[in-house]
């Protein structure tokens, strides 16, 4: 019986409209084991440049010495930004730097995800689809970047310039729907503004706009001022003249 759910699961289509009230079925797209290929195997060298073994020194400096795999995370974070993708040769390195169990350190990379486990993309895209950003139309921003790159949630483009993956709440929600490419937010999308977004990227321009993409700055109320809209009472205000 489940075997058929299964299967009915694999061969229903991916749509991105939905109800609110149901969940989309989607596979894992994630094993959380390690297969070597040409691109990601231990006998890749991996060690930090002489600028990520200060910054890895300055990070581990920050915690008690019997403390120090406390660093696993912001290391694997500059492993993850050096070599492009968390390798199983970046792990690797990471557990001898911190003297861990190697395993321990593949325990966090495959928890947070976070960490990529296999090549992406130059500009890392993620769409977040949770439901602040649903409700404001996420589906469509996810449309957008679909058609314009021809790609899937999950696929890179061929020419290795975007990886597109959907993700839960973004932690921007009041500016939803959003979109993160690499460490930058855009915000208050729309699929127009989203696709400029992605003409820039292509021509190799930096968008003109990071944050919100309306007129708004930052996360004020779109239609203005709801509260703090006079002047602040002074000192006093209220008490008895007595007092
Ligand atoms: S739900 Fe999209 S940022 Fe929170």
């Amino acid at each position: 019986m489940f075997a058929r759910s299964l299967l009915a699961l694999r061969a229903a289509p991916l749509s991105h409209t939905r109800g609110l009230q149901t969940t989309a079925p989607r596979l894992s797209d994630h094993v959380f084991l390690h297969r070597n290929t040409p691109e990601n195997n231990e006998s890749i060298p991996f060690e930090f440049n002489s600028e990520n073994i200060k910054r890895a020194a300055e990070i581990i400096a920050k915690y008690p010495t019997q403390y120090k795999k406390g660093a696993v995370i912001p290391l694997l974070d500059l492993g993850q930004r050096q070599h492009g993708f968390t390798s199983i040769s970046v792990m690797n390195h990471v557990a001898k730097l911190l003297e861990m169990p190697p395993m321990r350190v593949y325990e966090v990379a495959t928890f947070y995800t976070m960490f990529n486990r296999e090549p992406v993309g130059k500009y890392f895209l993620q769409v977040c689809t949770t439901t602040p950003c649903q409700l404001c139309n996420s589906d469509a921003i996810l449309d957008a970047v679909e058609k314009n790159l021809g790609i899937k949630v999950g696929e890179t483009t061929k020419d290795k310039m975007f990886t597109l993956v959907e993700v839960e709440c973004a932690g921007a929600c009041s500016n939803a729907p959003v979109l993160a490419v690499n460490d930058d937010y855009y915000e208050d999308l729309t699929p127009e503004a989203t696709v400029k977004i992605l003409e820039d990227l292509k021509a190799g321009r930096k968008p003109a706009k990071l944050g919100p993409q309306s007129s708004r700055q930052t996360s004020e109320p779109i239609t203005g001022l709801t509260s703090l809209t006079s002047e602040p009472t002074g000192p006093g205000f209220g008490l008895q003249k007595g007092l």
